[in-house]
């Protein structure tokens, strides 16, 4: 059985997992309409997966006798200045992501709720990963330099690209 104390904290961190896919889907949107299909594609399967760890989080609070809350959530920005700055964006909220779930885990310990904290762990080893994808894409990109070619193969590259592919294609 959860704590109201975990049970509230869990369900913050599902708004933000919820407002994680639509903000990604946001930019997914945008790029598509900026002719860039390869990020476009990238970001609307980036969205997707917050999904996942959003409906992971309900489930597991309605498993340990909690309510999974959907939440209200903010309509994203309709527009974004480049390719680059998405992906600054991106970085940026995966860090205060990254901050939050090792909040929860730190509350989990205090709680000695072990079970969410071993729930947890899937979240903390996730946000290595996909933090460690948005450097590796932005390194790319300032390599780049906003060169049109450059951002054309760039493109081409994360068209057709998912999770761990992404991971170990962009490290090359
Ligand atoms: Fe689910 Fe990208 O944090």
């Amino acid at each position: 059985m959860l704590s109201p104390k975990i049970e509230n904290a869990l369900n913050q961190q599902i708004e933000l997992e919820g407002s994680s896919s639509q903000y990604y889907l946001a930019m997914a949107s945008w790029a598509e309409t900026q002719g860039l299909n390869g990020v476009a594609q990238f970001l609307f399967t980036h969205a997707d997966e917050e999904r996942m760890h959003m409906l992971k989080l309900m489930k597991f609070v309605n498993e340990r006798g909690g309510h999974g809350v959907v939440p209200t959530l903010k309509a994203p920005p309709k527009t974004f200045k480049s390719v680059q700055a998405i992906f600054e964006q991106i970085l940026k909220h995966e860090i205060l992501v990254s901050s939050e779930i090792n909040n929860l885990v730190e509350i989990c310990l205090k709680e000695r709720d072990y079970t969410t904290h071993n729930f947890l762990q899937w979240y903390v080893s996730e946000q290595i990963e996909e933090e460690a994808l948005a450097r590796r894409i932005l390194d790319k990109l300032k390599l780049i330099g906003g060169e049109r070619g450059g951002l054309y193969l760039f493109d081409r590259d994360l068209e057709g690209m998912t999770g761990t592919e992404k991971a170990a294609d962009t490290a090359k």
